[in-house]
């Protein structure tokens, strides 16, 4: 039985991970143990996860002390993660922990080196390497070869929700987030390093805030404001409700203004990426497209592939993910269907926790490991960087 804490008694840590360990994996696992500071969240995962109330924690570091832990999952926010990661490594625990792994490169080298330390295993939450789409890409450029020498990649990443998700919250602030390439970009990176299979050695981006931030107050809220009524960015449902069953919690989020003066993390990038295998990359991001979808492009001597997953206009207009080939001499079209998984992120969520708790028992090494974690902070970190600064960001001076 492998014994597990769950840092983060939030969204991903009890609704992603926690309900899945209770409901499906009992056989192999059980939840020893959750923290969070905020007691109204942990009183609920409590209830929701049939714990006793020794095994709820305010304070993260008890819930390391646990003589009977074997592994832990961090769920709480992304500034968090490197001292957890660190704290359970030296404990000789094994990790799960949240992408971005940390925000900068130096603090995922830290992580990786305590990891080596201890021998044990780390998994970063890169979900989409477990969904049947991304794995169907990694397949047909590296194994099936069809697109013989990769020469040119690309990724765009449309995201209609970027001003629900990150402007009125902690996210909105660079000292939290690492910046939106760093917490959101991170996922579709990892794609572009894993399909490319390769490391990347330079970056330059190009950046702004162009639809977000602004010279409203910085405690500015939607609820208190007097155009609440017709500003389309206005949050006007404080509480998300989160109905368990057994159990429902209601949290208040923050309403903040999304065009306040505090606000710098950036609303669109554009970055070009050199790889070691002298593959050539883009990748663009954007948090105010009216549809939510991620594109891929790789590009070879023999065929081009290009995928989309998913593609969200609206609740009524979902379409499935999809992959075409189009082969060079012949021009012949191939569409590959994919099938995905049950379960969230297309089945990537399942996917990866299903992953971690094989590799404790077995010690094998994880499809999405810390070197992943590593590689994709440092072209989003570097892209962060290269925005600031103007300059190119080499990124192989120290692995
Ligand atoms: N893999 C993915 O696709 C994916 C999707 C969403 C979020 N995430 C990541 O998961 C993490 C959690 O996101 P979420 O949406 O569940 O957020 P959330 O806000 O719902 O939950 C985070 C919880 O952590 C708690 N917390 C804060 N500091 C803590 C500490 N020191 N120790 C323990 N708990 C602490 C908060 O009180 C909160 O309850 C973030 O790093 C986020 O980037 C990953």
């Amino acid at each position: 039985m492998i014994n597990i804490g769950i840092i983060g008694s939030g969204n991903r840590g009890i609704r992603c991970y926690g309900l899945y360990l209770l409901k499906k994996k009992k056989d192999i696992a059980k939840i020893v143990g959750v923290s969070d500071p905020d007691r109204k969240r942990l009183e609920v995962a409590k209830k929701v996860l049939k714990l006793d109330d020794d095994a709820i924690f305010t304070n993260t570091e008890k819930l390391l002390e646990m003589k009977n832990l074997d592994a832990i999952i961090i769920t709480s926010p992304d500034y968090t993660h490197k001292d957890i990661a660190i704290s359970a490594f030296n404990r000789g625990l094994d990790v799960l922990c949240e992408k971005p792994l940390a925000l900068t490169v130096e603090d995922c080298d830290e992580i990786l080196e305590a990891q080596r330390k201890s021998g044990k295993i780390l998994c970063v939450g890169f979900v989409l390497r477990y969904n049947n789409f991304y794995r169907k890409m990694y397949e047909i450029a590296n194994v099936e070869k069809k697109l013989g020498r990769i020469i040119i990649a690309g990724a765009i990443d449309s995201v209609s929700t970027g001003s629900q998700y990150f402007f009125h919250g902690w996210w909105r602030l660079r000292k939290n987030s690492g910046g939106l390439l760093v917490q959101k970009a991170t996922h579709s990176i990892d794609i572009l390093n894993w399909v490319i299979n390769s490391k990347p050695v330079r970056v330059y981006g190009e950046g702004g805030l162009a639809v977000f931030g602004g010279k409203e107050p910085d405690d500015k809220r939607c609820s208190s404001c007097e155009k609440k009524n017709e500003c389309p960015e206005a949050l006007l449902e404080k509480n998300i409700s989160w109905d368990y069953g057994e159990a429902s919690i209601s949290i208040e989020i923050e309403d903040k203004c999304v065009f306040a003066k505090e606000i710098d993390v950036y609303d669109h990038e554009v970055l070009t990426i050199s790889y070691e295998n002298n593959v050539k990359a883009f990748f663009v991001e954007s948090q105010f497209t009216p549809d939510y979808k991620r594109e891929f492009w790789f590009i070879g001597d023999k065929a081009r592939m290009y995928g989309i997953d998913p593609y969200i206009v609206s609740k009524k207009d979902k379409r499935k993910p999809y992959i075409e080939i189009v082969y060079r001499h012949t021009r012949e079209k191939e569409i590959i269907p994919v099938k995905l998984n049950p379960g969230g992120h297309g089945g990537g969520d399942p996917g990866l926790i299903d992953d971690f708790l094989r590799c404790c028992i077995t010690r094998e090494n994880v499809g999405a490991d810390g070197i992943a974690g590593r590689e994709s902070i440092a072209v989003c970190a570097g892209g962060e960087k290269s925005i600031e600064t103007g300059k190119i960001i080499e990124l192989r001076r120290k692995v």
